[in-house]
C-alpha cells in the first residue's frame, strides 16, 4: 500500500499549473526507456525538465497524460516515437572550437604525424563520436584543411555520429549562422564556407570541407559496426550523462579501435577510468594517448 502512493503521487506538482497530469510512475517509466535506449540516467530531480521537453510532444500527439505517452512509447508501434523522446531528452549544446586547446593539441601534436602519414600512403581515420549537428567534426576538418589545405587528395576520413537523426541530418547540411560561427577565424570562414546569399545570413560549408565528413547514426551503448583503427577520437560531453558502469565501458570499448599512439579528446567535466586506464595516458587537460594499441597498416 505505501509503495503505491508513494508510486503514484504527482510529480506535475513540481510544474507549476501544469497542462497534463505527471505521476512519478511515469517519470520512473521515462527514466528507464533512456536508461535502457540511450543509458542516459534522469533521476526525479529532472522531472521538470523532462515535463516541459516532453509537453510539446503530447500536443503534437492529441494525448490527455504523461502515462498515455509512456504507452505509447512502449507499445509495438512505439519505435518512432521512441526516437522522439530520446531526441527531446537529450542535451544538443555545443559549439565550433568548443575547447580551443583540443584542436590546438590536434594541429600541434597530432596533425603533424599524421600528415607525414598520409602523405606516405596511410588511411586517416578520425572519428567525433557524438557530434551533435555539427560544429565540432566541421572544427576537425578545419583544423585538417589549416595544416594540409590539399587534403583532399589523401586517404583522410572523419566519421561524425550521432544517436539523433534529426541533428545529423542539420549536420549533413552544413548550414551555420554567423553567430554559430563566430568561433571560425575569418579567413577559414570566407575560405571553407560560402553564404547563401538569402535574407538568413546563413553560411554552408563547401563541398571541400564537407568531403571528408560522413554522417551516421550510432547508439554509443549499442553495436558498432566498424572494424578499422582510428587515429583520433572525440568524445566529449557525452558519457557525463551516463552511470559509471556505462562510461567505463564506453571508454573501453575505444582502446581496441585505436591506433599506438593515437590521441582521445574528451569532455571537461569527464575523466577516462575502468581498465581503458591501462592504456589511455594523459597527454594533457582531458586528452589521452593510447600507449598500448598496435599500429594499422
Ligand atoms: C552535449 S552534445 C555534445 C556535442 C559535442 N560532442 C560537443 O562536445 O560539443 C551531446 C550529444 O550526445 C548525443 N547522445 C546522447 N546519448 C547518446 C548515445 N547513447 N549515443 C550516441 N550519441 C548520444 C546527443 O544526441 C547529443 O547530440
Amino acid at each position: 500500500m505505501a509503495d503505491s502512493t508513494v508510486e503514484s503521487r504527482p510529480v506535475s506538482r513540481l510544474v507549476e499549473n501544469s497542462e497534463f497530469v505527471f505521476t512519478s510512475k511515469d517519470m520512473s517509466k521515462i527514466s528507464e526507456i533512456m536508461m535502457s535506449e540511450a543509458g542516459i540516467v534522469l533521476p526525479e530531480s529532472k522531472a521538470s525538465l523532462v515535463y516541459s521537453r516532453l509537453v510539446k510532444r503530447l500536443r503534437h500527439l492529441k494525448l490527455f497524460s504523461f502515462s498515455e505517452y509512456c504507452e505509447l512509447v512502449e507499445g509495438a508501434n512505439g519505435k518512432a516515437e521512441r526516437q522522439e523522446l530520446i531526441a527531446a531528452l537529450t542535451t544538443n549544446v555545443t559549439r565550433f572550437f568548443r575547447e580551443p586547446h583540443h584542436f590546438e593539441h590536434l594541429r600541434t601534436k597530432v596533425l603533424p604525424d599524421l600528415i607525414h602519414r598520409a602523405k606516405a600512403g596511410q588511411k586517416i581515420r578520425m572519428w567525433s563520436a557524438a557530434c551533435s549537428f555539427g560544429p565540432e567534426p566541421y572544427s576537425m576538418a578545419l583544423t585538417l584543411l589549416q595544416e594540409l589545405p590539399d587534403a583532399g587528395q589523401y586517404d583522410i576520413r572523419i566519421l561524425a555520429t550521432d544517436i539523433d537523426p534529426n541533428v545529423l541530418a542539420t549536420a549533413s547540411e552544413g548550414v551555420f549562422d554567423e553567430a554559430q560561427l563566430a568561433p571560425v577565424p575569418e579567413a577559414l570562414r570566407r575560405k571553407w564556407f560560402k553564404p547563401l546569399g538569402d535574407a538568413s545570413k546563413k553560411w554552408q560549408a563547401k563541398r571541400e570541407l564537407q568531403q571528408f565528413i560522413s554522417f551516421r547514426q550510432l547508439n554509443l551503448i549499442g553495436n558498432w559496426p566498424m572494424t578499422g583503427k582510428f587515429q583520433v577520437i572525440f568524445c566529449r560531453n557525452v558519457v557525463i550523462y551516463f552511470d559509471n558502469t556505462t562510461q567505463e565501458k564506453i571508454w573501453s570499448r575505444f582502446v581496441p579501435l585505436m591506433d599506438k599512439d593515437s590521441v582521445l579528446y574528451i569532455g571537461h567535466s569527464e575523466r577516462i577510468s575502468g581498465i581503458a586506464d591501462r592504456s589511455l595516458k594523459s597527454d594533457g587537460i582531458t586528452i589521452y594517448r593510447n600507449v598500448t594499441g598496435k599500429m594499422s597498416g
